[in-house]
């Protein structure tokens, strides 16, 4: 296992799932006992209200311009960097993007997530290049796979070109139920298309959105939700995919 890990989520599109995954990701690995920091890159700061913290403390913005940051404890194991309007604004904006790979080096955590916004290029790259592990979300709504083949073009560029960004990535099929004709296609259609890269599903829990609307970390709402057991699955794989034996779940 890396003794570091940075993960982005990441999907283009919006509503799929991102902040679900991200913030059950992050409770997932705290319960184990590792020390996660989750920076939510996205103006609306979703993660941060899900987690439970102030959404509107100064934050992600703030570690990007070099201000002096402390994460905001959802439980004492989760901290979170709140997201904010700021995100949008120009200064953000015309950073390099490799900045936020550079901040988040000195900050002490054992693993760190990025929730990448919706439609804001940008913000999804600061995310996407300061990560070792990227993991693209989509359900099976034929926009939310475009967005997610529009993420995997951007990854394998990256490495194609030997840039900074993730070594590894999986495909994360969110809000599956089975019973719907488009999500019981998705998984084969992109084993098909995608062979090689790893695929989780994470069915349509109305535990998981409810976790969100009462703003209380995932594992301690429910750790035992069909949702949950998804996510500690990916998480196991995220920290160490050579231990993992139940990849490509999907
Ligand atoms: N697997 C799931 N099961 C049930 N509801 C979900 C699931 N994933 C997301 N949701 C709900 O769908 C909505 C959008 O999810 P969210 O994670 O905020 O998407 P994104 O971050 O991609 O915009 C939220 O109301 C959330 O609670
Ligand atoms: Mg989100």
């Amino acid at each position: 296992m890396n003794e570091r890990c940075f993960v982005a989520v990441a999907a283009r599109k919006g509503g799929v799932g991102k902040t679900v995954v991200a913030c059950g990701l992050a409770s997932a690995l705290a319960h184990q006992g590792r020390r996660v920091l989750v920076i939510d890159l996205d103006p609306q700061s979703n993660a941060a209200y899900v987690l439970g913290v102030d959404p509107i403390a100064p934050g992600t913005a703030e570690l990007l311009t070099g201000g002096a940051v402390s994460p905001l404890e959802a439980t004492q194991e989760l901290h979170v960097l709140p997201g904010g309007p700021e995100l949008g604004s120009q200064r953000i904006q015309s950073l390099h993007p490799e900045e936020l790979a550079e901040a988040v080096i000195s900050l002490n955590y054992d693993v760190i997530v990025f929730d990448c916004p919706p439609g804001n290029e940008y913000l999804e790259r600061l995310g996407v290049v300061a990560a070792d592990v990227a993991l693209v979300v989509t359900n099976a709504h034929p926009l939310a796979v475009i967005g997610a083949e529009r993420v995997l073009e951007i990854l394998e560029s990256y490495q194609l070109k030997g840039r900074r960004g993730p070594g590894r990535w999986a495909l994360v099929l969110s809000q599956i139920d089975a019973r719907r004709s488009l999500d019981k296609q998705i998984a084969p259609q992109l084993a098909l298309r995608y062979p090689q890269i790893p695929r989780f599903v994470i069915p349509q829990d109305t535990t998981l959105s409810l976790a969100a609307a009462e703003q209380v970390p995932l594992m301690d709402y429910d750790a035992n939700c069909r949702g949950a057991t998804e996510l500690v699955a990916l998480a196991q794989w995220v920290l160490d995919p050579d231990s993992f034996k139940g990849a490509n779940n999907a």
